[in-house]
């Protein structure tokens, strides 16, 4: 199945230029950004301030190929250069720590520059409300990269929500609970420590920040709905950590289902960790993000169908996620490159002056990085109330 990218980027008859912020060598995240950006071909990176470490940004940039003069070590310069330049970068991909997302992301859109931001969209709900109207304001597109919503078979799982395959939603239960180096205990010195591990990123509670994020959101793209009552325990298993790394949300959902979300860093001997189960009045669908190519569909009457990514007769919006074919794996890298894939028709839609709308419909934007901001902040003050019921704000057109 050909994908619209691919047509919208010959029409606008060049590729996209990508800057990224963030992201170097000395990151987790940034070689999996342009693993993932690289995979149709659709953008070229020429841009950088890659690093905090300006010996690191350089060296990220030189092994990138990118231009002495479009090498920064301060985004803010690099923001303003670009908007200078005639083939300046259409987007900047932010990959750095969750308490600079915003002022990062406000920087490029002053000067009219997308945005491609990682989880958690910013550090607060009213930094986030804040990031939502700057882009409505600036009239450009961001994504946010909850890249497991880019997996087939979480498309498809979505799908059969959406035709009534399941009936109405009743229960959700999804966890987000790793274990990898998290159980470890943090240094005595607390300089040596993660910002992970510490208040200065996300405040307490990190664990909702760094992996509640993408538990919320994927239970949300999947079953269309949101949360709208939380009621949290929080908690800190390992010894002189600063923030909490284990959490239960127990949450109601606006259409009537409830469900629970759990997010860990503590959870010793799981990997990633990162599964869904939605139950309807009809039937239940189960993945795991360790095991993604295979969607368990199980019926009231006891039927149980494994789907497979690329089997016949799936949805075209899980199709269309498809790379190669059935009995090759995928994974990760490919689910993420579905979002940059999609984004690029995005792009390039709103560079020929058309709608980009449509490209943006199985993609998380600004407003799901709201909606989770509220929900964190809720189950904060939940947990602070010995996990007593509180109420998640809808809409993303909140007052200042
Ligand atoms: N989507 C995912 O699956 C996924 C996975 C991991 C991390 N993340 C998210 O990605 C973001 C980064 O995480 P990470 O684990 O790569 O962090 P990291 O600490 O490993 O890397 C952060 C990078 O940002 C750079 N940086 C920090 N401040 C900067 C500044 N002012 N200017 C330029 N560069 C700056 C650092 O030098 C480094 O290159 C976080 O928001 C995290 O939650 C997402």
């Amino acid at each position: 199945m050909s994908h619209p990218a691919a047509s919208l980027i010959e029409r606008l008859g060049r590729r996209l230029r990508l800057g990224m912020v963030g992201g170097g060598a000395d990151s987790v995240i940034g070689g999996t950004h342009r693993l993932a950006f690289r995979v149709d071909g659709l953008y070229d990176l020429v841009a950088g301030a890659m690093s905090i470490d300006p010996a690191i940004a350089i060296a990220t940039a030189r092994s990138d190929l990118l231009a002495p003069e479009r090498t920064y070590t301060d985004y803010a310069e690099m923001a303003r250069c670009e908007a200078e330049r005639e083939d300046g970068i259409d987007a900047v991909v932010i990959a750095t720590p969750p308490q600079t997302h915003l002022e990062i992301a406000e920087a490029f859109l002053a000067h009219g520059i997308h945005v491609v931001c990682e989880k958690p969209m910013t550090r607060t709900a009213a930094e986030a409300e804040r990031l939502a109207r700057r882009v409505a304001d600036a009239g450009r597109l961001l994504l946010l990269t909850h890249c497991y919503t880019g997996y087939p078979m979480v498309r498809e799982a979505r799908e059969l929500v959406r035709n009534g395959a399941l009936g109405a939603v009743a229960l959700v239960e999804g966890e987000f609970a790793s274990g990898e180096r998290g159980v470890a205990l943090e240094p005595e010195d607390p300089a040596q420590r993660h910002w992970r591990f510490r208040r200065g990123s996300m405040g307490p509670a990190v664990v909702l920040g760094e992996v509640g994020t993408h538990v919320h959101n994927l239970a949300s793209y999947v079953t269309g709905a949101d949360v709208v009552r939380v009621s949290a325990l929080l908690e800190t298993r390992a010894q002189r950590r600063e923030v909490y790394d284990n959490g239960y949300l127990t949450v109601r959902f606006g259409d009537g289902a409830s469900g629970r979300l759990w997010s860990s860093f503590v959870a010793a001997g799981n990997q990633h960790g990162l599964a869904l189960r939605v139950f309807g009045e009809q039937a239940g669908v189960s993945w795991r993000q360790e095991d993604p190519e295979v969607l368990w569909l199980r019926t009231i009457d006891g039927e149980t169908r494994v789907l497979s990514r690329d089997q016949r007769g799936l949805a075209d919006a899980s199709r269309a996620a498809t790379r190669v074919r059935l009995g090759h794996p995928e994974g990760y890298l490919l689910a993420f490159a579905n979002l940059y894939r999609d984004f690029a028709a995005a792009l390039a839609a709103h560079e020929l002056g058309e709608d980009p709308a449509p490209f943006l419909a199985e993609l998380p934007g600004v407003a799901d990085g709201v909606a989770t901001l509220r929900l964190l902040e809720a189950a904060e003050r939940s947990h602070d109330r010995d996990g007593a019921w509180e109420g998640v704000r809808a809409g993303v057109d909140a007052p200042a």
